[in-house]
């Protein structure tokens, strides 16, 4: 029986282990996926241990992403795309050892926004990305591997993102207090920070400079019509909302993990939803 699982801490909360069951059942798999509540003091005795009893691989989930990333980049198994982005989640362990180390974010990212938006030309683009956190940075790497033309990011933090405009080449840095300047050649605007999630603060943002035709997406899913969604819907603009990201996120390591290539269907969405 094979197995794996998402280690965070708190776990409670993830769909995960409902996401990977459905398919396991769906697929007919002998197989199990479990929530592994570990805290950061224990994750490095964690990812030495799990591989060695039996586990095909793991999932990482706040706040463990980067911890990991840094264990990886010393045992010297981090895919070279996931290098700029600083954050893992998803391993796969063979032989007692942790053997592949990559970041799914920005693949479920892509796929999702392809999924939802099935004309968009990512060579015609250009991107608004609100946010400069682990999720900006997994979303911008996707987004310039797609090919997309330019990438303004604006942050609260300017800095942090003046930074990443450094990093990665086609992005320049905005101002987040007066977005309109940017959103005005927008093609493509991208929530990627927390704000809007459920009992958190909302995304203030007025949307009038934003051209009609431009697509609007949110990494956010609780709720998952949020206020952002709904303000660029209600003005007639495209609207992807984020949990396809997550689903799309699964798939390449359940692969690795379970040998099936699984498909993202009504159902999945429908018993992610329900849970
Ligand atoms: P993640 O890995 O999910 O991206 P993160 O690295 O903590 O999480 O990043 C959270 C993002 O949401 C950041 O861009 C953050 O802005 P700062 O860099 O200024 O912290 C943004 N964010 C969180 N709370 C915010 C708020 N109240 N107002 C504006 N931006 C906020």
């Amino acid at each position: 029986m094979k197995l794996a699982g998402v280690a965070g801490w708190p776990v409670e909360h993830s769909r995960s282990p409902a996401l990977h069951g459905y398919w396991l059942k769906e697929y007919k798999i002998e197989g199990a996926y479990v929530p592994l509540p570990i805290s950061p003091d224990h994750l490095p005795d964690a990812l030495h241990l799990l591989p060695k009893i039996g586990f095909a691989g793991l999932n990482l989930t706040i706040p463990h992403k980067e911890t990991a990333f840094r264990i990886c980049t010393e045992l010297g198994v981090i895919d070279p795309d996931v290098l700029k982005i600083g954050a893992v989640n998803t391993l796969v362990f063979d032989s007692g050892r942790i053997v592949k180390a990559f970041n799914t974010d920005g693949y479920g990212f892509i796929q999702n926004l392809k999924a939802g938006a099935p004309n968009w030309n990512p060579e015609k683009t250009n991107v608004v990305l609100l946010g400069a956190g682990g999720a900006a940075r997994g979303i911008i790497v996707a987004l310039l591997e797609a090919g997309v033309t330019s990438i303004r990011l604006l942050n609260r933090t300017k800095e942090k993102a003046l930074q990443l405009s450094k990093i990665f080449p086609n992005t320049t840095v905005g101002d987040w207090k007066k977005p309109a300047e940017s959103l005005a050649n927008a093609d493509l605007l991208i929530n990627a920070t927390s704000l809007g999630m459920k009992g958190g603060q909302p995304l203030e943002m007025s949307l009038d400079e934003l051209p009609k035709s431009a697509i609007v997406t949110d990494i956010v899913y609780t709720p998952l019509q949020t206020e952002l969604l709904k303000n660029a819907a209600a003005r007639g603009n495209p609207v992807v909302d984020g949990l396809g990201m997550l689903l799309h996120q699964a798939a390449p390591g359940f692969e690795e993990w379970f040998g099936v290539k699984p498909q993202v269907t009504p159902g999945l969405r429908k018993c992610v939803l329900g849970g």
